[in-house]
């Protein structure tokens, strides 16, 4: 059985797909199927052949193994215990960042060391991007999560070298925002409830060109969402 498996990969050919996320998303679901009823003794191997190791996450029959799982992927991947058994060999990837680009393949091993390679996916992690002219009234810099927020956590919005906007302890805190931004800047009400952290940049100009971050903070210092949004304002005001 295995060998007829084998022998088709290397007649057959990979189909690469792609799949485009954003800096800071939750999580991605990589699909690989594979049904076989030799399940006893395999191995699933998802990795990126260009990172030393090469490993991003495995699983054998008996469990996960994340010996030799390289360093950039610790604690953000994981895989269905069952997988093996009904074949859906998805990788659940979270906490998505910019060098998690790349072509992540799934394969599945014997243990007489034969491998089969099932699906090839590109990942392209990039920027939320905003362009707008300016000469417009208001940008409103997307920052939305499902994740549920504790009411007493901090909202931070900086650009490259600034504090844009900071809601601490339930209020605004214009206090510790850069005066550039001063009287400019709104966020929702009710934000930490909603989960939506998008800013309102008012009278944008070609100085307000930047990457923006918005990151939320627990009162423990920890960082609980984290994503960024290249804002690019085009032309002169006059
Ligand atoms: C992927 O993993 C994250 C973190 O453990 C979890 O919140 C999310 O629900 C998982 N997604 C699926 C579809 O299993
Ligand atoms: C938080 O807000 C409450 C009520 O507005 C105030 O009494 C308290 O001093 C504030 N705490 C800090 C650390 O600013």
């Amino acid at each position: 059985m295995w060998t007829l498996n084998l022998s088709l990969f290397l007649t057959g050919s990979l189909q690469v797909l792609t799949e485009v996320k954003y800096v800071g998303d939750q999580f991605i679901l990589l699909p690989c199927n594979f049904h076989t009823f030799e399940f006893d003794d395999l191995t699933v191997v998802w990795s990126r052949s260009d990172l030393s190791p090469s490993t991003v996450h495995k699983l054998v029959t008996k469990g996960t193994e994340l010996t030799d799982q390289n360093q950039l992927y610790k604690g953000r991947t994981s895989m269905e215990t069952d997988a093996l058994e009904t074949g859906e060999l998805t990788l659940n990837l979270t906490n998505l960042q910019w060098a998690d680009s790349g072509i992540y393949t799934c394969a599945i091993r014997s243990s007489k060391g034969e491998e089969r390679r099932v699906t090839d996916i590109e990942l392209l992690v990039k920027d939320y991007q905003v362009e707008i002219d300016s000469g417009v009234e208001t940008v409103v810099l997307p920052c939305k999560t499902p994740v549920v927020l504790p009411q007493d956590a901090t909202v931070k919005w900086k650009d490259r070298y600034r504090k844009v906007h900071v809601f601490k302890n339930g209020s605004d805190q214009p206090q510790e925002q850069d005066r550039f931004f001063r009287t400019r800047t709104k966020v929702n009400e009710d934000l930490l409830k909603t989960g939506d952290l998008s800013l309102t940049l008012k009278y944008p100009t070609d100085g307000d060109t930047s990457t923006y971050t918005c990151t939320v903070y627990s009162s423990d210092g920890d960082v609980l969402v984290n994503k960024r949004v290249k804002l690019s304002v085009k032309g002169q005001l006059f």
